[in-house]
């Protein structure tokens, strides 16, 4: 085989066969293929698009160019949850602790995440603001600790889908990142190759995120459960709201110390409602129960304090001092706060998801590239959502940094990213659809509750 006539048949539009696209990642990986063919490949695939069974057969070859984490000896259903990233996304933090509090001893979060760049987040990152937390267990002492105390958080392995960091790195340098098949086949190889059966995926849309409408979503979303599916794991995706980021926490400890108080009860309502519909369906995706039972539930761990106990003992069992959960004072705090005041009296019309990132990691929160060193009381509480209403003079966000340089960049940023006007507009919901292997269920709710009401509208697909 010789990857001119591969390339060639991709560029005119032809379905590569299992053989031809296995030689692709194969010969990538053994470096026999060089960048250049691999990047004229990638365009065409760009172009033309890959089917269903292309798009498979591209995530199983990636998925098998490295380790494969075997999750096959815990004694019970094991969960992963995946956000495809978004701004003050903290829900992987919450949701784990919940299921492992809602099913002790039959569910197991085994969960491996990502560090955050440019406006996105990382979980790694934020649970990293927590004194002493390691994310570097080795697999025998991450499976041990997943079995008991029913979830652990650790970074991917160095071998986990060498596949995926070699094409991504060429994807990132000839435009080739915004093509589903692509991201796709990038996220469910990883996804796949972390063991877990059963996957849900929280797949953003809107300003603060990777797909920008909700159709582009869905079909996203549609291409990893079909991919998902496809490979013996239950799958499912929830189409969920990044026109604004979520809670009022933007910056790693902020975002812990949110997330506490979510656990306690008395986190900010958009968030407490997503992590609680998020994990009543992966409960039910485990078949652990019904999604009413598992919304119950989960209400049940955060009021009786279960879901916070537990993320205190999986921090505790990961080197972290809990402490700095029950007293998050002691998470550390910014030299120089700086507070935004509202111009005038009218509404906080409309926030550029995506520039609010931008300025937290300008604040030190982030980072531009893989290497910068972070600060993780930087960050921005945004005490107004999209659609409230503002007094002139009142405060919107409270910016968190440490040097005067930092805070005239972050603070030019956040204020480019709002937009006041006299006008209410109605906020967006906070889920847009679900996709399962049955197809597409659009929510009509703004509550952003499953909506029983709601129809299937397509079938899964690619
Ligand atoms: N996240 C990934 O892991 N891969 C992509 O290609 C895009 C987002």
């Amino acid at each position: 085989m010789r990857m001119y006539d591969v390339i060639e048949r991709k560029r005119e539009g032809a379905e590569l066969t299992d053989e031809e696209i296995g030689f692709v990642v194969d010969g990538y990986v053994s470096g026999e293929i060089p960048d250049y063919q691999m990047s004229a490949w990638l365009m065409a695939v760009f172009l033309r698009g890959m089917t269903d069974a292309e798009t498979r057969s591209l995530t199983l070859h990636m998925m098998a160019s490295g380790d494969v984490v075997d999750l096959s000896n815990l004694p019970g259903v094991t969960l992963d949850k995946h956000s495809t990233g978004g701004v003050g996304d903290k829900t992987s933090l919450a949701v784990m602790p919940m299921l492992a509090a809602m099913a002790p001893g039959r569910a197991f979060v085994a969960k491996m995440s990502g560090r955050g760049l440019r406006h996105t987040g990382g979980t790694l990152d934020k649970l990293e603001s927590i004194p002493g937390f390691t994310i570097s267990l080795d697999e025998e002492d991450f499976l041990a600790a997943v079995r008991a105390h029913g979830g652990a958080i650790i970074g991917q392995t160095g071998n986990l889908v060498p596949a995926d960091k070699l094409i991504y790195a060429l994807r990132d340098v000839t435009a080739t990142v915004d093509s589903i098949p692509l991201i796709a086949s990038s996220i469910m190889s990883k996804k796949l190759a972390a063991g877990a059966q059963c996957i849900l995926l929280d797949v953003k849309v809107g300003s603060g995120a990777f797909m920008k409408t909700v159709d582009e979503a869905v079909q996203l979303a549609s291409a990893m459960v079909a991919i998902g599916e496809g490979a013996g794991r239950r799958v499912e995706a929830m189409v969920t709201n990044m026109d604004r980021p979520l809670g009022h926490a933007v910056g790693n400890a902020l975002e812990v110390a949110e997330v506490v108080d979510t656990l306690r009860g008395r986190g900010p309502a958009d968030l407490t409602h997503e992590v609680v519909m998020l994990t009543a369906e992966l409960f039910h995706l485990g078949g652990l129960g019904t999604v009413a039972e598992g919304r119950a539930l989960a209400e049940h761990v955060i009021a009786d304090g279960s879901a916070f106990e537990k993320l205190c003992e999986i921090t505790t069992a990961q080197g972290g001092d809990a402490r700095t959960l029950r007293d998050p004072a002691l998470l550390g705090s910014a030299r120089i706060r700086h507070e935004l005041l509202a111009p005038a009296d009218g509404f906080l019309t409309a926030i550029d998801t995506e520039r609010v990132g931008v300025a937290s990691a300008e604040l030190g929160a982030g980072r531009l590239t893989l290497d910068d060193a972070i600060d993780h009381t930087a960050g921005i509480v945004l005490l107004k959502n999209q659609g409230d209403a503002v007094r002139a003079g009142e405060t919107v966000a409270v910016l968190h940094t440490a040097t005067e340089d930092r805070l005239a960049a972050g603070l030019a940023t956040l204020r480019a990213a709002l937009t006041f006007g006299t006008d209410a507009h109605a906020s967006e919901p906070l889920l847009f659809a679900t996709v399962t292997r049955d197809g597409v269920a659009y929510a009509n709710e703004a509550a952003g509750a499953r909506d029983p009401s709601a129809s299937i509208k397509s079938k899964g697909r690619i």
